[in-house]
């Protein structure tokens, strides 16, 4: 195997790198200034750890894995079972495909001030989405699925917009979101198959 003596000829290149930066000279005041900025770094690092591991707090593609090239194929992003659904313990979950350039449906019905949860699959490149006006906004990342939950508190019509740059159509890439009145909302839970763009 390679990797021992990578392993060793970066030690001794890291040690070659401290011993160098000993004979640097540093001025007080400098010192004192890349004291305050390592100890920035280490309070932002350790909100970060802490948040990951004690309130789960996690990136939305929470390193759940999917084939990209038959993601379409597949049970769960299959294009009839995309949009709008209420699962069997009553949770509200939207599944959508990214692809350029377009969002598969292309258009959704959601009820407000409901915690809704978008689950989201690439089939080409990075795309991302963002709805303005919302805190919804996340990178899809081929090969992940990018799950997201949030609340729309006030009923109106959204754009559910790209906005990681993923080709020359990358400005024609956008889906609309029609968020209802929730006792509005009731009557039309069912997946409209007709919203699906073909
Ligand atoms: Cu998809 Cu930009």
């Amino acid at each position: 195997m390679q990797t021992e003596p990578t392993i060793s000829k970066n030690i001794q290149l890291f040690r070659e790198f401290v011993s160098y930066l000993r004979t640097l000279h540093i001025d007080n005041l400098e010192q004192k200034w890349i004291t305050i900025a390592m100890v920035i770094i280490a309070f932002l690092v350790g909100i970060i750890t802490v948040d990951a591991l004690f309130h789960g707090i996690n990136p939305p593609s929470k390193v759940e894995t999917i084939d990209s090239a038959s993601a379409h194929l597949s049970k769960e992003f299959a294009e009839d079972n995309l949009g709008v659904q209420r699962d069997e313990n009553g949770k509200i979950i939207v599944r959508m495909v990214a692809l350029r350039y377009s969002f598969i449906p292309k258009h959704l019905e959601i009820p407000a001030e409901t915690p809704i949860t978008f689950r989201w699959v690439s089939t080409d490149v990075l795309h991302g989405v963002n709805i303005p006006m919302t805190n919804m906004s996340t990178m899809i990342v081929p090969g992940y699925v990018a799950e997201v939950t949030t609340t729309f508190p006030k009923p109106g019509e959204y754009p559910l917009l790209c906005n990681e740059y993923c080709g020359l159509g990358h400005n024609h890439m956008w889906s609309t979101i029609a968020v209802i009145a929730k006792e509005d909302w009731v009557a039309k839970s069912t997946p409209a198959p007709s919203t699906l763009t073909k």
